[in-house]
């Protein structure tokens, strides 16, 4: 990407697909002062960017967006077009850029590359435990004075072997946990990790799919990784195991998951994020049809756990977000080095 640009005066930022929890963060942060976090005006936009909605940051300097915002080319062009000249992420995976576009179009983009990885990885935890001691339908059960076990059958964590698909920051931290619940921890990375290496093996991919109960994505979404869980590979996985998604939903082929639900060869699914899930999550449907119907069927399993994507969802977290984007809106105005701007396109 192109260097930071000096940029004295005043901006105006345009936030999409804001929740009254990032308002309260940025405003508690920018409370807090810190460098060029006093002649900032934010405008919040509870509605997600796209092409229909890029139109709200005419003349703003920045936008600030979320996972499920559109950064394509066409809608970045428009930015670009009403005066925007920076793009700050406030999460860490960036798969939704037009990177090549990006560059073109000679614009600052940073995110928040690291903020809690230990977030993530409690809450694929608490996935696991969750779905395999089934708490959430003894919770139902117990208040309606159904007191019986029948189907709240699980395994014992401890001596199991669990398999880290990406071994970067929260794949560590989700090893480190399941060490300590007394897991085997198998790692599967393209890259070296000698941090994993402490924790437990380093394996080929094929090699961890079968050896492992619990296989948990940690990996970012690229073109390689697209349907890195498909037909394929849910075949190589040892039959009854569990599958563990806190990355991107698309790291899945979600009919091929059904398939296999429904041929009982996976044994059980947590995810937190959900392929189609810009059309779903961070909303209230409780009032609505919903038309998804992949999504229906997945709901319908009693060995399916979904969550819409909180495993972010920590005060913690979200006051090193809104600390973090106040940085890199800084350095951008500064025209200084910043460490967390969005690599170049390949
Ligand atoms: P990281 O960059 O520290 O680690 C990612 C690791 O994946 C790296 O070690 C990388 O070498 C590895 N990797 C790349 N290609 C791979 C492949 N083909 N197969 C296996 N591993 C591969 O990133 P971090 O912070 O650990 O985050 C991981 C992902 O978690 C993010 O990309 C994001 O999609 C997701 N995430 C989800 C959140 C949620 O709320 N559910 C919140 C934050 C991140």
């Amino acid at each position: 990407m192109t260097a930071p640009q000096s940029n004295p005066h005043p901006v105006r930022v345009a936030m999409f697909s804001a929740q009254p929890y990032d308002r309260r963060f940025f405003e508690e942060a920018r409370a807090a002062g810190g460098p060029g976090r006093g002649d900032i005006a934010i405008d919040y936009h509870d509605t997600a960017l796209d092409i229909g909605t890029a139109v709200l940051a005419q003349g703003c300097g920045a936008v600030c967006v979320f996972v499920n915002d559109v950064l394509d080319a066409a809608v970045l062009e428009r930015l670009h077009g009403g005066g925007v000249r920076a793009i700050l992420l406030r999460c860490a995976g960036f798969n939704n850029v037009d990177l090549a576009a990006l560059a073109r179009l000679g614009m600052f983009a940073a995110r928040v590359p690291a903020y809690s990885p230990e977030a993530v990885a409690e809450h694929a935890l608490a996935m696991i435990l969750t779905l395999n001691r089934h708490t959430h339908r003894a919770f139902n059960r117990v208040r309606e004075g159904n007191f019986a076990l029948d189907g709240l059958l699980g395994f014992t964590l401890h001596g199991k072997t669990a398999g880290i698909v990406g071994t970067g920051k929260i794949g560590l931290a989700t090893a480190r946990i399941l060490r300590g619940f007394g897991c085997r921890v198998l790692g599967y990375d393209p890259y070296p990790s000698p941090a994993f290496e402490a924790l437990g093996s380093m394996v080929p991919l094929d090699e961890l799919l079968e050896l492992s109960d619990i296989v948990s994505l940690h990996c970012p979404l690229t073109e390689a990784t697209r349907h890195l869980v498909s037909h394929a590979t849910l075949g190589r996985m040892k039959a009854g195991a569990m599958l563990v998604n806190t990355s991107r939903g698309a790291l899945v082929d979600t009919a091929a998951v059904i398939e296999a639900l429904k041929s009982r060869r996976l044994g059980a699914l947590a995810i937190d994020v959900y392929e189609q899930e810009s059309a779903l999550f961070f909303r209230d449907h409780s009032s609505d049809i919903i038309a998804d119907d992949v999504f229906g069927r997945l709901t319908s399993f009693p060995n399916v756990l979904i969550t819409g994507h909180q495993g972010f969802f920590t005060v913690e977290a979200l006051r090193e977000i809104a600390a973090i984007t106040f940085d890199n809106l800084a350095c951008w105005r500064s025209g200084g080095a910043c460490a967390n701007m969005l690599p170049s396109p390949d």
